[in-house]
């Protein structure tokens, strides 16, 4: 498989259009004018970015027995943001242009105003990325909540919980996905930096003196993740953070870096938290969060190596990756070639011609498939046009009923990204499609 440049300035644009077009990705209240930045995932975006989710969900956690799952709340009080020390420091340098009054982060406009090209701000203040709201019907103090702008809190407040419920012990993780929100200065590259967003973060709790070994052998792993998945090597790079830029928790950070049409940007951070966390959380509760090794009878609060990602940012990033354009007799068509594991179909079946003699036997094929795979049903236009709209989604397989088929129970299995066809029985059919995904 050749690599696109996903550092063509045209891409982005390119995808934008194709994820609307398509059904993947529409701005939020379109009809009222569009929210903030904030976007909704269409029928085939949905599936996308469940496959995104399941995909790793199954490495690091279902193909391990040292990490567990956890969905905890989105809600959450002060002390657990005082103690994190997200209302302290969970900040971005605000400033105001002088001229035309718009506001920017400052660290991301090198002293030039994007709007109206003014050099002149004011002093930057630090602005809270937290998003406050109440819970509850009475207002005050007690009442205030927040949107937790991380996954990772949960694991670490729910640290003695997974301990004595599961008995695992260091090294373990615990895994989570769910949305996140951050009142970011200026969300921006459509799904890139939004403000309500979803991530995919394990906490993996370990001796303080493997601690080293573990942050390595994460980097390693969660490379080879977006690998496996589809993404050139030539299209990321690891990045480790110089200490002077380590976030307020971290002893080592290392991004996974994606060639976005921009430029380099980060697509994952991997970190070594140390003990910072369980240490703040058992000060401000007063619940001891830590680990006695019975081998050995020594207590200790584990270190945290925390691979963290962004589940809409990674499938923005599969997106780019995957789009295609190339000839197919003389004809250029869009293709997104995307892993089978993160097409939003796996299989479209597709009946040659809207006649009613084919119905049955595609019905048929249909109900084959769909326990098994995630399949589209197709009878509008030519088979041409149908085959080019599959190739637009990044259907891998497409399968055709014709009329042979009333007669030799066969069908044309067509493959994506070679166009090749080859016939196949009905009662070989799934075996066939099942060993395309080896
Ligand atoms: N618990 C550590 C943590 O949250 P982070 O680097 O701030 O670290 C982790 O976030 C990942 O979450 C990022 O690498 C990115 O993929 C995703 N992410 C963070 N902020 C985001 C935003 N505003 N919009 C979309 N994705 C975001």
């Amino acid at each position: 498989m050749d690599s696109a440049l996903t550092t063509d300035p045209e891409l982005l644009e390119k995808v934008i259009n194709l994820a609307k077009r398509r059904g993947f990705v529409f701005a939020s209240a379109e009809i009222y004018g569009g929210f903030r930045s904030t976007y909704d995932y269409g029928p085939l975006g949905v599936n996308m970015l469940r496959n995104v989710k399941a995909a790793w969900w199954r490495t690091m956690v279902q193909m391990r027995v040292d990490v567990v799952g956890l969905d905890a709340a989105i809600l959450g009080p002060p002390a657990v943001w005082a103690a994190s020390g997200h209302l302290e420091t969970f900040t971005d340098p605000l400033v105001d242009c002088r001229k035309c009054k718009e506001r920017w982060r400052e660290d991301k406009i090198d002293g030039v105003c994007p709007n109206c090209g003014s050099t002149e701000f004011t002093e930057a203040r630090a602005f809270n990325l937290m998003f406050k709201t109440q819970a509850g019907p009475v207002e005050g103090e007690g009442a205030t909540a927040y949107l937790r702008p991380e996954t990772a809190q949960g694991m670490f407040t729910n640290f003695n919980n997974v301990l004595s419920s599961t008995r695992k012990k260091p090294p373990f993780g615990i895994a989570q996905i769910g949305k996140s929100f951050r009142n970011e200065i200026t969300p921006q590259n459509f799904v890139f930096r939004t403000r309500e967003f979803e991530q995919m973060e394990m906490e993996f709790f370990v001796a303080p003196a493997e601690a080293e070994q573990w942050y390595r052998y994460w980097i390693d792993q969660r490379y080879d993740w977006y690998v496996d998945l589809g993404i050139a090597p030539d299209q990321l790079r690891l990045h480790e953070h110089a200490l002077e830029d380590l976030s307020h928790y971290s002893r080592g950070t290392t991004d996974v870096e994606f060639a976005y049409p921009w430029g380099w940007d980060e697509l994952e951070g991997i970190a070594n938290r140390g003990d910072y966390d369980l240490t703040q959380h058992s000060q401000a509760s007063g619940a001891k969060l830590e680990y006695f090794d019975q081998g050995t009878n020594e207590r200790y609060t584990p270190y945290v190596i925390e691979p963290a990602a962004g589940a809409t940012r990674a499938m923005m990033a599969f997106l780019l990756a995957a789009y295609h354009e190339d000839v197919v007799e003389g004809e250029t068509r869009t293709v997104l070639r995307l892993d089978w594991r993160l097409a939003p179909y796996q299989v479209a079946v597709l009946p040659l011609s809207k006649k009613p003699e084919l119905e049955g036997v595609s019905q048929e094929v249909l109900a084959l498939l769909q326990p098994h795979f995630a399949c589209d049903y197709d009878v509008t236009q030519s088979i041409g046009r149908r085959y080019r709209r599959q190739d637009e989604v990044g259907t891998p397989w497409c399968v055709t009923v014709d009329f042979d088929s009333l007669e030799d129970r066969a069908v044309t299995v067509r493959d994506r990204d070679s166009t090749e066809q080859v016939r196949v029985p009905i009662a070989e059919l799934l075996a066939s499609l099942r060993a395309r995904t080896q």
